[in-house]
Order: structure tokens, then C-alpha cells, then sequence
């Protein structure tokens, strides 16, 4: 299995290549893809990858050559994407990442296995997700999804803390503030929906170890050969929700099935409804870049 990380000299690859590499013991190539500027940190990171010593690592290689390193690529994992910095706006940062993602798009339609699965991590993951596939001109449509298995993560872990165990949660939408719990208390929802904020302002940080972690659940769900159901952002073309039919949105999948139709209540539809005008905003702002240039 081959698989590229784009961003990987950050803090989420560097704690995401070892749990992949002791979750998914197969035969695996792994391309780290990062700027020209952080080309000697790849290297350390490759070093230490090396030095890990993992019978089943077969080839580890990086740069920043999309296009090179995508290339077969059976798994693309995009973490890179450019955090707000002082003064920008949100605005600013989905049409930053919007012209990246597109391009990145292209190129991995272009260079990629035909069966890649392509996981977007990087905010705002969902647009981001979306222009990806636009990037591709929606050939990967149905191969590229969005990570919400952190909000997930979160909120089964916050029911059982106090609850005991629960069968699986999902969670609709954005992965942003206007995010829905199904059927969740509204302390829980209101949880899921500050904790990365409250990671950050305790860390100084994004969370970095629980992503690298909810990374490799979704993977591992997708892959598997088995029926496997889980929130999981994907392309919403056909879905029994009534949502937009071109974003990126969270619903309650399988991975042999697709889109799995809940009951939800009067007042999840009204959240519903919220969380998919946020997406829309974004995504208008985000295509603004494509008639710009
Ligand atoms: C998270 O959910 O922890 C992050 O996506 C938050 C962020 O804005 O980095």
C-alpha cells in the first residue's frame, strides 16, 4: 500500500506515521510531501521512519513534488493546508486553500492510483475537500472524503465517559462550530462542538495527537473488507438528506453501502439547515478564486 501525506513535517504526521505504520501491517510505501522549506525537516522525519525498523516498511521517500510523490499512490492523506496566521481572516484562509487544493486536485486525478482514497484533514477540511475534487474535475468524486472522525471520536467519548458504552455516533455537516451530534444531550453537542478551540487554548496548539488517531479509525473503516459504518465528509450528490448536491458534507456512511438514512428530529433538521448554509458560504467564497484569475 502506497501511501502520500501531504504537510507530513508537521505535528499531526509526525504522530500519525507511527500509529499507521503499527495499525496497517501490509506492505507500505510512504511519500512525504511537504514546502521546499521544509524539506530538511522531512528528512529528519525520514530518518527517523527508517530507524523505526518496521519489517513491513518497504521504501520511504519525500519532497515536495506532488506529482512525483502521488504517483500509484493508493492512499493520499492531505494534512497540509495553511493555518490562519495574525490578522487573516477565515475568508482569507478558504481561498488560500481553495487555489491549493484545487491543484493538488488535479494532480492527483492525473497521477494517482485510479482507486485512491484521499482523506483531507487540513481546515477547512470539508471545502477544502471539495475543491479537490473540483481540482480533479470530479473524477475522484466518490474516492475523496473529509476527516469528521475526530468529532465522532469526541462524542462517543464524551457519552461513554458518562454513559457506558454506545453503539456508534454520527455526526453531520461541517467539521466547525455549526456541527451535529445525532441524537446527542446538548452538553454533549455543545462539547463536540468547542473542543478543538479548548485543545488550542490549552495547548497553544490544534489537536495533533487524537487527529493522527481519528485519521487512522477513518482509514482503517474505509479500507476494511468488511462493512464498516462511520461519519465520514463526502460528496453529496444523491443524498437522502435533501443537503446541496455539491459539497462536501458529513453524514453517517458505509464503507460498502454509502450514505445510511437516520430519522432525525424537527429540531436536527434546523441544525441540519445550518450547518449546510455555512458550507455553501464557504464554498461561494472558496469558487470566487476560480473566476478571479
Ligand atoms: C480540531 O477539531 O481540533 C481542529 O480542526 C481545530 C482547528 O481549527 O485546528
Amino acid at each position: 500500500m502506497k501511501i502520500a501525506i501531504t504537510g507530513a513535517a508537521g505535528q499531526i504526521g509526525y504522530a500519525l506515521i507511527p500509529l499507521l505504520l503499527e495499525r496497517f501491517k501490509v506492505p507500505m510505501e510512504l511519500s512525504l510531501v511537504d514546502l521546499p522549506d521544509k524539506l530538511t525537516q522531512l528528512r529528519g522525519l525520514e530518518m527517523e521512519i527508517e530507524d523505526f525498523c518496521y519489517p513491513h516498511l518497504k521504501k520511504v521517500e519525500s519532497g515536495s513534488d506532488e506529482a512525483t510523490l502521488f504517483q500509484g499512490a493508493d492512499v493520499v492523506i492531505f494534512l497540509g493546508a495553511k493555518p490562519r496566521g495574525p490578522g487573516m481572516e477565515r475568508n482569507d484562509l478558504i481561498t488560500v486553500n481553495a487555489a491549493t487544493f484545487l491543484r493538488q486536485g488535479k494532480i492527483l486525478a492525473e497521477t494517482a492510483n485510479p482507486h485512491v482514497k484521499a482523506l483531507v484533514v487540513g481546515n477547512p477540511a470539508n471545502t477544502n475537500a471539495l475543491m479537490l475534487i473540483r481540482g480533479g474535475n470530479y473524477k475522484l468524486k466518490n474516492q475523496i472524503q473529509a476527516l469528521m472522525r475526530l468529532d465522532q471520536n469526541r462524542a462517543k467519548s464524551a457519552m461513554e465517559l458518562s454513559f457506558g458504552p454506545r453503539k456508534e455516533i454520527y455526526v453531520f455537516g461541517n467539521h466547525s462550530p455549526t456541527i451535529l451530534v445525532h441524537q446527542a444531550l446538548p452538553e454533549v453537542l455543545e462539547f463536540v462542538r468547542k473542543r478543538g478551540a479548548e485543545v488550542i487554548k490549552a495547548r497553544g496548539v490544534s489537536s495533533q495527537a487524537s487527529a493522527a488517531k481519528a485519521i487512522v479509525d477513518h482509514l482503517e473503516d474505509w479500507i476494511s473488507k468488511e462493512e464498516r459504518t462511520y461519519s465520514a465528509a463526502i460528496y453529496s450528490e444523491k443524498n437522502p438528506y435533501g443537503i446541496d448536491e455539491d459539497l462536501v458534507f458529513s453524514f453517517p456512511f458505509s464503507n460498502k453501502k454509502g450514505i445510511l438514512k437516520l430519522p432525525l428530529s424537527q429540531e436536527e433538521k434546523q441544525m441540519l439547515q445550518i450547518t449546510e448554509d455555512e458550507m455553501k458560504k464557504e464554498r461561494q467564497i472558496a469558487c470566487t478564486i476560480l473566476f478571479s484569475n
